[in-house]
């Protein structure tokens, strides 16, 4: 009898945008008036962690520690235990227990949300005590970026294949050389899990060229909201057997392999990440989840994934005026990495795999005119990542090149065994050092001398179509030549998204305002095909300024995440202006 049950979420507490910015800095109480169930939310800077205000013991109920001087820890009114909500471990009794958190979500007006995933632990579910493996049983080979092939026994899975042409429009290109079996690999997968939507993880240049040779290839993906395949059709390429399937939910390949996805706790509507076991065996691949389901992860697993490298954002080095001068950009980069870094090696020690592998980020911003953002976008470096981890922990870590095979059997067995990782015979080219540009900037192109853009009247189709409106925001978008500098002849206009209007001036009122430079040819692909702005923004393909400077985490989820499915009806329109 089937024992699963789909894994869902359920909103316990929410904070209207008022109440959350009323949060203090350390320990708040809050209730839910209508349930009755309290919580407590532990807020340092812009992090909020969260439970639920039940102590682990028997249930107890917290209040504040007037012993604990600096603000972190609670008292169980019950029997003493005491909790450090910073850390939600329990420090009475020491090193014992730790707390089960909740999922922190900033809802559409940033309010705050706080989840329960329920089942917290689906893996757990009818569990398989790991069994012997034969040498060469399990092999896992790294292609590029995110992609890897696993040999499972008599199967093959691919990860997240992007190995030909570039990611996010023109701005990202593949760092490594991948292996030139590559398609042949690809062709004899028995499945295929693609984690989400973006292109450097679903890559139709890649697709295109499998699917020419098996289009019936068996591809997994999550039961997101926003579906991983919402273009699939407008992309011209025929895959016929994509399978979507329920969140932590055991999917059986054959009686020694499944596989489970989880959702993540930050884009529950887009990232996935994914548990493989064999034999009883874990692989888990968190690839580009923020919080991998809601920061619940199986401890102690085979071989464990992750991204770690930072950089997939256009902020801050497309910000331009107020404080973003070079100086702040560098020192802030350098920052935000190195905090990546330390979190990434304090997951990693935290749920003890046997072995940790950094990938998903070996991209290179190649293109000549995105040299300035090659220069400033540096990267973590996945040896200085494997380092701080083996000086931390006994976990053993492996810094992947392109055709390099690791045999999980050999390397459980004995971590020093010569033949555990097979690395590319010698001489193979590691990285790339030209890149095919011309056909994919032709395709961009294209869309330069599309009709539509023939009558100015596409402005206001396009942005009704776009559906973003009541928010107090006023919008300059110029299309730009690919310094950034204004096209000859292209629009230069205003959008008053309160009224979704647009003034040929910035409005009287009170405003927020934002200057968004976009060159041409990736302004007017995105608007013609009705695609995310993720090429624009995590493309590197804009240039930014904003007054005030603050996030519009509204404005830029809706145009990177919400965008409606199917593209404007250009068709309809030409007809009506002709
Ligand atoms: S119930 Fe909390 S210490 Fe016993």
């Amino acid at each position: 009898m089937e024992q699963s049950i789909e894994q869902t979420t359920e909103v316990l507490l929410c904070l209207s945008p008022g109440e959350a910015a009323d949060l203090k800095e350390g320990i708040n109480f809050l209730r839910n008036k209508k349930t009755g169930k309290d919580f407590i939310l532990y807020k340092s800077k812009n992090r909020v962690r969260a439970c639920k205000n039940t102590c682990k013991h028997q249930g107890g109920l917290f209040i504040k520690d007037i012993e604990d001087l600096d603000g972190r820890s609670v008292r169980c009114t019950k029997h003493n235990w005491r909790l450090d909500v910073s850390t939600m471990k329990y420090v009475n009794p020491p090193g014992s227990f730790c707390q089960d958190e909740l999922v922190v979500e900033m809802d559409e007006e940033n309010g705050l949300l706080l989840l329960e995933l329920n089942p917290p632990n689906p893996w757990d579910s009818e569990p398989r005590s790991p069994e012997h493996l034969a040498f060469g049983e399990v092999q896992i080979t790294y292609l590029t970026h995110a992609c890897m092939d696993l040999k499972l026994g008599d199967k093959r899975m691919v990860f997240d294949p992007w190995l030909t042409g570039p990611a996010f429009a023109r701005g990202w290109w593949l760092l490594h050389e991948p292996p030139s079996d590559w398609l042949e690999r690809l062709c004899r997968a028995d499945l295929i899990y693609i984690s989400h939507m973006h292109s450097d993880h679903l890559s139709y240049p890649t697709l295109k060229e499998l699917a020419g040779r098996r289009p019936d290839i068996p591809i997994y993906v999550g039961n997101t909201e926003r579906p991983v395949f919402w273009n699939l059709n407008q992309s011209g390429v025929q895959l016929t057997n994509i399978n979507i399937v329920p969140f932590g939910i055991w999917q059986q390949v054959d009686k020694n392999l499944r596989f489970m996805i989880l959702m993540d706790g930050v884009h529950p509507e887009m990232d996935t990440c994914i548990i493989v076991e064999y034999k009883g065996h874990k692989i888990l691949n968190t690839v580009d989840c923020t919080r991998p389901n809601g920061g619940r992860l199986p401890e102690k697993v085979a071989l464990m994934m992750s991204d770690f490298a930072g950089g997939a954002s256009g902020f801050p080095m497309t910000f331009s005026g107020g404080k973003f001068t070079e100086e702040w950009k560098a020192q802030f980069i350098k920052a935000e990495r190195k905090k990546l870094l330390n979190y990434k090696a304090r997951l990693v020690k935290d749920l003890q795999p046997r072995i940790y592998c950094p990938f998903a980020g070996y991209f290179v911003e190649s293109h000549p005119s995105d040299k300035y953002i090659k220069e400033t976008n540096i990267k973590n470096d996945p040896n200085e990542l494997n380092n701080l981890i083996k000086k931390n922990s006994d976990v053993v870590t492996w810094t992947p090149r392109p055709g390099a095979t690791l045999d999980l059997s050999r390397m459980l067995k004995d971590p020093t065994d010569s033949k555990g990782i097979i690395e590319p015979p010698e001489g193979t080219k590691i990285y790339k050092d030209s890149w095919d540009f011309e056909p994919y900037l032709n395709i961009l192109n294209a869309a330069v001398g599309d009709d539509i853009f023939l009558h100015s009247s596409w402005i206001k189709e396009y942005f009704t179509w776009a559906g973003f409106k009541d928010y107090n925001l006023v919008v300059r978008m110029i299309e730009t030549d690919e310094d950034f500098s204004p096209f000859p002849g292209g629009y230069d206009y205003l959008v008053d998204f309160l009224d979704l209007s647009f003034p040929k001036e910035r409005p009287s009122r009170e405003h927020p305002y934002e200057e968004i430079r976009s060159r041409v040819d990736v302004i007017r692909h995105v608007v013609k095909n009705g695609l995310l702005w993720d090429d624009l923004y995590i493309g590197f393909q804009t240039r930014l300024q904003r007054s005030p400077d603050i996030y519009h985490h509204l404005f830029w989820n809706h145009f990177q995440i919400k965008l409606p499915l199917t593209p404007p009806n250009w068709r309809s329109f030409l007809m009506h202006c002709g």
